[in-house]
């Protein structure tokens, strides 16, 4: 039942509407039909969602109940009677080969059971007998559909109105896990339908969302929006930069070359899904599971939903099917969804909660990063305070002002977000966001470079910039100090010890050793990472500094071309543009540092305690033999190797000239395989043209 601790965000009509939604007759219905309709538009055709989908949900079911229970009150047009929409006039239309529906939904035990019950009713099971469910996961990314003829992929389709798609096949066709050629035919299958849904992993999101923010472009709200904004590219070079993937999980359709339906000399659901992995489609089977019985479909959801997070895609619940083929015929279709199949979604990711103040963050190289304070929400389990809000671009395009009711997704690692602003519930008492002029912490002015959404302070001294710096300058990918983190930075800050980075070298151990918490051991520890991390290469003490677009690719690159840090004093933009990647904006900013007498002695001072700053062995190129056994061959690994870590390989099939891609497809020369390789295995089998080695084997080059 719909609660009213959920209505805090809903806008007037809805809450409105909820009123009166106690006694139930056609008007209210119509309503409620309205309310739905309303949502959907804002949905699917505006992306301005004015609610959670926990909160759609509620409606939903609520209507579907009421008319379940008054069937006489049913509209053709009620949303019930439909599947959603997201078709545009931008693509031609298709029709799918058979309607692609949506899926019922359930939430708790109750509702599984309840799902158990309707099967066993209209299979005829008895009480006694454990159903076989399969078990798998919804993801949540943008739906399509695959038609293969005589084993090529002749078409690709968004689910549209799920009845008609439209017309992306250019873009699938940029997708790597999905076959453009098949063997359909071995199977006798001349024409079939594959469904599916495509996806962006949750950490190519969130780099794709970092270069948006670098360019100034507007962020994608969150992997669902840009996987399937990506297939809808007008360009298909646009729709592959978005590095898309596809599950697939459902066979539509499949025919004979006479026309006649081979689907039912399938057993089970299970058998399909086999087949499609055979055919070189990635399914994830391995993470479904045949469940017995609804309990254990109920604990496997349950078991799936603790792990979501730690999952590299998005999946917002479980889909259960019944597995007998045989038995899904039995229960059949209603006109929005299967009667075979349920969705179970997880905890709502979206909530509403109030906007309560915009704090800014200094970072390491001066960007300020507005960060709203929120009324703490729980999502997914985990309670929320803060979110970012990017840059001062980010808050106008929302139109965000404090005192706002806001909606707030989670997404993964990647987010807490802020979708929207319910402007519907302001009241007038709202106040706008001033964002600074001046830098929080040293009160400098604020600067704005051309082409970059951040406004930063200029000041290289800054101390909330020196605090950030200090922390990166011992990270892991600067000059990995062992043990030595945010905490112990901003301790030793705190304590006047570290005001900045040539403090590190000249830390007191003894003092240290007698702080609460340290002691003798952890402070000899301490020293002998630092003693370590002073022999460093150069390209990790570059990276180390800081330096406005100094990234580790162009720190190595320097670090080879320079005998000694100093030597940089006497560059000039050209001697750096000269360089393969080196662009004339972190050119600049390199003249800019090492013409700076304060930085140039803040280097003098971390040499004269003991910091390298020569080239090393690490920093000079390795130069790879054109005898070296890999030279000029792509090479991929699949499946659990034995002998070393996957990393570990590539660094060894780099080292001996190879070049490590992450797809198997015409351009691809060796296929190592380790114990269990899959599809890539099936397919580099299926192109003929792969070289496919056993780890033995490579290592065996190498003796
Ligand atoms: S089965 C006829 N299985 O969820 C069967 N759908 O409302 C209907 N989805 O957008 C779909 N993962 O694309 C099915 N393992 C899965 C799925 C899945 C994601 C999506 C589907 C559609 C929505 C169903």
């Amino acid at each position: 039942m719909y609660k009213k601790d959920q209505q805090k965000g809903l806008n007037a009509q809805t809450k409105d509407f909820l009123k009166t939604i106690e006694t139930v007759g056609a008007d209210q219905l119509t309503d409620l039909r309205k309310v739905l309709v309303y949502h959907e538009w804002r949905y699917y055709v505006l992306n301005e969602p004015l609610v959670s989908d926990y909160e759609y949900d509620s409606l939903y079911k609520q209507l579907e109940k009421i008319e379940q229970d008054n069937p006489g009150l049913i509209t053709p047009d009620s949303p019930t009677q439909r599947v959603s929409n997201d078709l545009t006039s931008d693509f031609s239309s298709v029709p799918h080969l058979t309607p692609m529906l949506s899926l019922g939904n359930s939430y708790n035990l109750e509702d599984l059971s309840d799902f158990d019950t309707q099967i066993r009713k209209m299979g005829k099971v008895p009480e006694d007998e454990k159903i076989d469910y399969h078990v798998e996961l919804k993801f949540d990314g943008g739906s399509i559909a695959l038609v293969y003829e005589n084993d090529l992929l002749v078409r690709g389709a968004t689910r549209g109105n799920g009845v008609k798609g439209e017309e992306i096949t250019s873009n699938t066709k940029t997708i790597p896990s999905i076959p453009l050629k098949a063997q359909f035919s071995k199977h006798k299958i001349h024409k079939a339908e594959i469904r599916g849904e495509v996806l962006i992993r949750k950490d190519v999101f969130k780099q794709l969302n970092e270069q948006r923010q670098k360019e100034g472009l507007t962020l994608f709200a969150n992997p669902r929006n840009s996987a399937a904004g990506g297939l809808r590219m007008k360009d298909p070079k646009d729709a592959s930069k978005r590095k898309l993937v596809a599950f697939v999980y459902q066979m539509g359709f499949a025919q004979d070359k006479d026309g006649k339906n081979l689907l039912p000399g399938l057993k089970t659901h299970r058998t399909t899904l086999e087949l499609m992995a055979n055919l070189g489609f990635k399914v994830g089977e391995d993470l479904s599971k045949v469940c017995k019985g609804i309990k254990e479909v109920f604990s496997f959801c349950k078991k799936w939903e603790e792990k979501r997070e730690s999952y590299p895609y998005e999946i917002d619940g479980m889909v259960i099917k019944v597995n007998s083929l045989a038995l899904q015929e039995k229960c059949g279709f209603t006109a929005h969804h299967p009667r075979w199949a349920i969705a179970f979604k997880f905890k709502a990711k979206q909530a509403s909660s109030t906007l309560l103040d915009v704090e800014y963050q200094v970072g390491k190289v001066g960007s300020i990063t507005p960060v709203a304070k929120i009324e703490p929400v729980s999502l997914a389990g985990v309670t929320i305070s803060s979110i970012s809000l990017h840059n001062e671009e980010f808050i106008t395009s929302k139109d965000l002002k404090i005192g706002d009711q806001v909606l707030v997704e989670r997404a993964g690692d990647v987010i807490p977000y802020i979708v929207k602003s319910l402007s519907d519930s302001r009241d007038g008492s709202e106040m706008p966001i001033e964002f600074p002029t001046n830098c929080p912490s040293c009160q400098t002015a604020l600067v704005k470079s051309e082409g970059e959404a951040a406004w930063r302070c200029p000041n290289y001294d800054c101390e909330a910039q020196v605090l950030q710096r200090m922390i990166h300058h011992v990270s892991k990918d600067a000059m990995d100090i062992d043990g030595f983190g945010r905490s112990y930075v901003e301790r030793f800050q705190a304590l006047g010890w570290l005001k900045n980075l040539p403090d590190i070298y000249r830390l007191d151990y003894a003092a240290i050793e007698d702080l609460e918490g340290f002691g003798a051991k952890s402070a000899q520890k301490l020293r002998s990472s630092i003693e370590t991390a002073k022999k460093n290469p150069i390209k990790r003490l570059l990276y180390s500094l800081v330096i406005h677009h100094l990234g580790k690719k162009v720190s190595t690159i320097l670090a080879k071309n320079v005998d000694h840090v100093l030597d940089l004093q006497n560059w000039t933009i050209e001697d750096y543009t000269h360089l393969k990647d080196v662009g004339p904006v972190v050119a600049q900013n390199m003249v800019d540092f090492f013409a700076n007498a304060d930085h140039v002695e803040m280097l003098k001072e971390m040499e004269g305690l003991g910091v390298n700053l020569s080239q090393t062995e690490d920093d000079r190129p390795k130069v790879i033999s054109q005898d070296a056994p890999l030279v000029g061959k792509s090479i991929l690994f699949t499946g659990s190797l034995q002998t070393m870590g996957r990393k570990e390989a590539q660094e060894k099939a780099a080292g001996a000239g190879a070049r490590n891609v992450s797809a198997v497809s015409g351009k691809l020369d060796i296929l190592v395989v380790g114990e269990k390789a899959g599809s890539k295995l099936k397919k580099a089998r299926a192109l003929g043209s792969v070289q496919i080695m056993t780890e033995e084997e490579f290592n065996a080059l190498f003796n």
